[in-house]
């Protein structure tokens, strides 16, 4: 039997629907039934009913956005370092494998060669960088795995949120057996407002950079096949292969949604940050060849966009 933690959340609802749908024997733990992010509570319940492994899509987002964190400091940390750190060492001791939700917010940037090597480039709106994406696209990669985040309060300025994001992987990493999963920007065909097709659709004005996404269905089967199909342990950038800019994305929206508005760009950083955002966003790519490497497929981030769009459906 499989355990999910956080069922009740964006990802953890995805994870539910295709478990569901393939059929896989799991049950769902929520907070209200038992306080699962102490170790104690955690360990007996883990003891008792011996899940053969467990999915943790719980963790602590902001809401509305990233900037709630910067205010709820002690919970920020408490969901996703510490809960993360007493699931790794309740399951080590147990000897269960599980898989962590991360997130790809711990990078900012990308490599590029602008002709004297391979370089981090962070400021990814530099006339420079945009210029070698649109000639010379070979001439930019993404972070892999090995590489150590930059984004992190170990690589400042980052986020707290992305801080906490990131002394999690640490505190979890080789303690036990498990999977870090990491989530860069989760999308699909269904309106919500944890979408970000249907983030950028609302935004009165939307900031132009480069990322890697990932399609939310894509990313839970990924994970799932990750475990069914018995790959190595450690951490994965679960990513639609490729990136894309913010303006690219707004031409695919409005070549098949059609919608009665306009967009506009920030100007700038400052022009963005003078509005009222609290904190420092990350922007990245990613490099997700680890998880093709390992079997695991998953199609490019403009075909993935581009089938959201096409299935879109309108939340009632
Ligand atoms: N959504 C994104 O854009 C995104 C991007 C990258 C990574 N992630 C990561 O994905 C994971 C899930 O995110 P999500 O967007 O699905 O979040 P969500 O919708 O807020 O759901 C998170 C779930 O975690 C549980 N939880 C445990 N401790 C919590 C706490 N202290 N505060 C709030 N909820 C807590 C709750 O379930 P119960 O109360 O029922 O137990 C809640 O429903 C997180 O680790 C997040 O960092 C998300």
């Amino acid at each position: 039997m499989i355990l999910l933690l956080g069922a009740t959340g964006y990802i953890g609802q995805a994870f539910q629907s295709e478990l569901e749908q393939r059929g896989e024997q799991f049950r769902t733990l929520s907070r209200s039934q038992v306080d699962y992010t102490r170790f104690q509570p955690l360990f007996e319940y883990l003891k008792a009913n011996k899940p053969s492994f467990v999915i943790n899509a719980a963790g602590y987002t902001g809401k509305p956005n990233v900037d709630a964190c910067e205010s709820a400091k002690a919970d920020t940390l408490q969901g996703n370092t510490l809960f993360p750190q007493a699931l790794a060492n309740a399951c080590a001791a147990l000897d269960i494998p599980f898989g962590h939700v991360s997130s790809g917010c711990i990078f900012a940037g990308a490599w590029v060669d602008y002709g004297n090597g391979w370089v981090v480039e962070k400021d990814m709106t530099r006339s420079e960088f945009k210029a070698i994406a649109a000639k010379s696209p070979e001439k930019i990669r993404g972070f892999d795995e090995s590489m150590t985040p930059n984004f992190s309060f170990r690589d400042q300025p980052c986020s707290f949120y992305s801080g906490t994001k990131a002394l999690g992987e640490e505190a979890i990493e080789g303690v036990g057996k498990n999977y870090i999963w990491r989530l860069r920007i989760p999308f699909d065909e269904f309106d919500n407002h944890r979408n970000y097709l249907s983030k950028i659709q609302r935004y009165a004005k939307v900031y132009n950079n480069f990322n890697s996404l990932s399609h939310r269905g894509d990313y839970v089967k990924a994970c799932l096949d990750c475990w069914f199909q018995k790959v190595p342990f450690g951490i994965y950038n679960v990513t639609n292969p490729g990136y894309i800019s913010t303006a690219e994305v707004l031409e695919m929206i409005k070549d098949i949604l059609k919608p009665n508005r306009k967009f506009e760009f920030w100007e700038n950083d400052a022009d963005f940050y003078a509005t009222g955002a609290v904190a420092a966003r990350s922007n990245c790519i990613m490099d997700s060849g680890k998880l093709l490497a390992a079997g695991i497929n998953m199609q490019s981030v403009s075909s993935a966009l581009h089938h959201a769009l096409q299935a879109w459906k309108i939340e009632s």
